[in-house]
């Protein structure tokens, strides 16, 4: 493995990174002051426009991990490097979307659609046609002119991924995003948000409890151990794309990893 850095950008083997962890641990502090270790020694590196999904025991840091990433918690000790820069909070190359939106009431879904790029300065016009386009894309043009309060669940979380990816963020940080949606509306935004990646070209993390949704919808799915979260193994999804969410689940393959997948879990659900 050769690691170079061309322009402050790094690479391993001539493959551009968008993210290098190397070494990361954090700890909390409990509230009878003594020290909770969250994440141990963890080493993740995430190719441009990869798709990753995080899949690990409850508690054992994947939302940290993406915190850190993000840039919302500070680095302790090991280092994060997006993009080959230290991670930045309020980066508009950076797009972040948890499971539950939150979504502004006073605006519509349209007004919605462009609070991230009106942070990002994108232009009224230029706003408004990229905002359209997605709302169309997530199956949502005609809602425009509502407001969060006459939609459903899944139509809220629609608005939520819409407004996410129309910035065109480089780096795409998803915590469980489709956790809170029924199974069929889950299935169909995946879906779309699958569509939608394979045209914008970003690099993805997904933080996802459902390992179907991780193997349905990632290049690899990083398995972390209980805590202190430490990266248990990295598995490759060879599954062709673009790939239907809806039709993947009669493919031996997806069967196979998803099962081994669980196997490798378990042992560390039962360690908890
Ligand atoms: N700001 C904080 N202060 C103190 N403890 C925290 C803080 N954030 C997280 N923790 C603790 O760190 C541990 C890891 O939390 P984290 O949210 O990263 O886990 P997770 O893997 O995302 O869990 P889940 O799958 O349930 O979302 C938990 O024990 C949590 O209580
Ligand atoms: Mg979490």
């Amino acid at each position: 493995m050769t690691v170079e850095v061309t322009a402050g950008v790094p690479a391993v083997d001539g493959v551009t990174l968008a993210i290098e962890v190397r070494g990361l641990s954090h700890a909390f502090e409990r509230p009878d002051g003594s020290s909770l270790e969250v994440l141990r020694h963890v080493d993740v590196s995430v190719p441009r426009g990869r798709f990753v999904a995080i899949v690990g025991p409850s508690g054992c840091g994947k939302t940290t991990l993406l915190n850190l990433v993000a840039g919302i918690e500070e680095v302790q000790s090991g280092s994060v490097a997006v993009s080959g820069e230290v991670p930045r909070c309020g980066n508009q190359r950076v797009g972040y979307l948890f499971a539950r939106d939150a979504l502004l009431p006073w605006r519509t879904v349209l007004g919605n659609t462009e609070l991230a790029m009106e942070l990002a300065g994108v232009g009224k016009v230029e706003r408004r046609a990229r905002a359209m386009a997605l709302l169309e894309e997530v199956g949502l043009a005609e809602m425009a002119n509502a407001y969060p309060a006459q939609l459903s669940q899944g139509m809220r979380q629609r608005v939520a991924i819409a407004r996410t990816l129309a910035p065109h963020p480089e780096l795409v940080l998803l915590d469980e995003p489709f956790s809170a949606l029924d199974a069929q509306t889950k299935l169909l935004l995946q879906d779309a948000f699958c569509r939608l990646w394979g045209r914008l070209g970003a690099t993805v993390v997904l933080i996802t409890h459902d390992l179907g949704e991780a193997v349905a919808l990632g290049d690899q799915v990083v398995l972390m151990t209980s805590r202190p979260g430490r990266i248990k193994r990295v598995f490759d999804v060879a599954l062709p794309r673009p790939r239907s969410i809806v039709d993947l689940p009669s493919e031996p393959e997806y069967h196979r990893i998803v099962q081994e997948l669980w196997a490798e879990l378990r042992e560390e659900v039962a360690r908890r």
